[in-house]
């Protein structure tokens, strides 16, 4: 597979035009989208798209913290009202509640399957919050976070021990459904695991490394 490297804002101007393409020439269009400090800048071009007619697309986050209440300023509900949703209107925006997760896949599935998926990278390889060790065939449940991607989010919260220990993702199973994927690492602390997770073996160790095996799965790198 082949890393593309640009600046930051080039990445998030190109994938932001692909999602305007699509919803442009579809009549329906499903987005999975990721949370964190890596998808803001596309967040951003795409809410200057007024232009664009989003509502006919559905939107499904990936994951969400146990624990915290989706007003709480570092829920990823939150998150995704402040930088899109409440900028753009869309059909409908789904995140894997505790009411919907037993439901999240078969969701998605109804939906016909996600057309575009963002994907974040963790700096031990996570995709969502599939922490390492995470078999292929996992679907949308509750996972225990690692201490690396605990010490890594405390950066959002006042104290490490405000961070939820736990979250509910998607699974890879239904990330590697998505009929496109985009996945950007931005900064050089992502250099290291990107290269391993494109360039090195398919390892549930590193659950990134499964995306070598998705058909149409676009990997951006920005220092
Ligand atoms: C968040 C998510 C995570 C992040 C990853 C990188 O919805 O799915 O996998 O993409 O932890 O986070 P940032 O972008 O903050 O470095």
């Amino acid at each position: 597979m082949r890393i593309k490297r640009n600046t930051y804002q080039k990445i998030c101007h190109v994938i932001a035009s692909n999602i305007r393409d699509l919803v442009k020439h579809h009549d329906f269009s499903v987005l999975g989208l990721a949370t964190g400090s890596t998808p803001i800048g596309i967040y951003k071009e795409l809410s200057y798209m007024k232009d664009t007619d989003f509502s006919n697309t559905l939107t499904y986050n990936l994951d969400e913290y146990v624990g915290l209440d989706k007003h709480h300023s570092q829920s990823y509900e939150h998150f995704m009202n402040k930088h899109l949703f409440g900028k753009l209107t869309f059909h409908s925006n789904h995140f894997p509640t505790e009411k919907l997760l037993p439901y999240y896949d078969a969701m998605i599935e109804n939906s016909k399957g996600i057309d575009i998926q963002i994907l974040g990278i963790g700096t031990n390889g996570h995709i969502a919050f599939n922490e390492p060790g995470t078999p292929r065939d996992s679907k949308s449940r509750i996972v225990d976070l690692t201490e690396n991607t605990i010490k890594d989010n405390s950066r959002f919260f006042d104290s490490m021990d405000e961070v939820p220990t736990q979250a509910r993702t998607m699974g890879i199973d239904t990330i590697m459904k998505s009929k496109r994927i985009y996945l950007i690492a931005h900064g050089k602390h992502k250099k290291d695991i990107l290269e391993k997770a494109i360039n090195g073996d398919i390892t549930p160790e590193i659950p990134a490394s499964f995306l070598q095996e998705h058909p149409n799965c676009e990997i951006y790198y920005s220092e």
